[in-house]
């Protein structure tokens, strides 16, 4: 996260449970907790000398900026439309870019709210595996919680999100100190430098997100750690990476492209 403060503190209604629980988060994310002590946010921060409050009420755990208007929670945005329309044979152009396989393993470098990884975990199934890597503590974190607990309706999309192995971590460090061909597909979705005009869902996590250009020696390292192969998720009609390209998948709008490196 761009060298944003913040505090935990509660919603304006809470009881002692609640506060326990957002001590928890406090102390997994090594921030304050403060009462909430009935006051806006736009005042508890201004009074705590923060940019941003994490909130924890009885139903989600959200950051917000009261300032510029972002509210963050987890949400796994259009993973069950992808599937219904995989399930439908409509196809995904992720998926097929990825050449997925019920049984494949997936490393997804840039998990963000693991949308692209819960589709790709409902496509291995149980006997595949999938894990994501996101660099940033507090989305990490709420990814993690949210894989593990978020409940929705969909055949197998709830089942496909509580198979995600999520971590926090930097996968320009984590893709060195793995194993030659240890997954199938290794899968990068960086933020695009100029965000497609249709993305506003992305905004909250463009907000929060790192924006570091991946290395090309971090490609390098996927090519070594990919099976099968590395796939990047590009704006469409971007320029050729390196290493070599292999073949591109246009997404199911124009706005986006799978590239599949050699
Ligand atoms: C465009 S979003 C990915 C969205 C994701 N594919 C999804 O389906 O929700 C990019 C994410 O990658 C994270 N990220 C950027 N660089 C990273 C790195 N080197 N290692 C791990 N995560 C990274 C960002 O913080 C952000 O959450």
């Amino acid at each position: 996260m761009p060298d944003l403060s913040y505090v935990v503190t509660t919603s304006r209604r809470s009881d002692p449970e609640l506060v326990a629980r957002a001590r928890r988060w406090a102390e997994r994310l090594g921030v304050r907790f403060v009462a909430r002590a009935d006051r806006s946010l736009s005042r508890l921060c201004r009074e705590e000398g923060v940019e941003a409050g994490l909130t924890v009420t009885p139903v989600r755990v959200g950051l917000v900026i009261p300032a510029e208007g972002v509210e963050y929670f987890y949400h796994p945005s259009m993973a069950r439309t992808r599937i219904s329309n995989l399930r439908d044979g409509k196809g995904d152009p992720m998926v097929t870019a990825m050449a997925l396989q019920p049984g494949d393993s997936v490393l997804d470098c840039t998990l963000g709210r693991a949308s692209d990884a819960i589709v790709a975990a409902w496509v291995v199934g149980a006997g595949g595996r999938v894990v994501g890597y996101e660099a940033d503590p507090l989305i990490a974190a709420l990814t993690i919680e949210g894989l593990a607990s978020y409940e929705i309706e969909g055949a197998g999309v709830q089942e496909a999100m509580r198979r995600i192995d999520a971590m926090q971590g930097d996968c320009v460090e984590v893709l060195p100190a793995l194993a030659d061909d240890s997954f199938d597909v290794v899968y990068f979705d960086p933020f695009f430098h100029e965000p497609v005009n249709d993305s506003q869902a992305m905004q909250p996590l463009r907000r929060l997100g790192v924006h570091r250009p991946i290395p090309a020696k971090a490609f390098e390292e996927a090519r070594r750690v990919a099976r099968r192969r590395v796939v990047v998720k590009q704006r469409a009609g971007a320029r050729a990476t390196e290493p070599p390209v292999a073949e591109i998948v246009s997404g199911s709008g124009s706005s986006v492209q799978y590239v599949v490196l050699e």
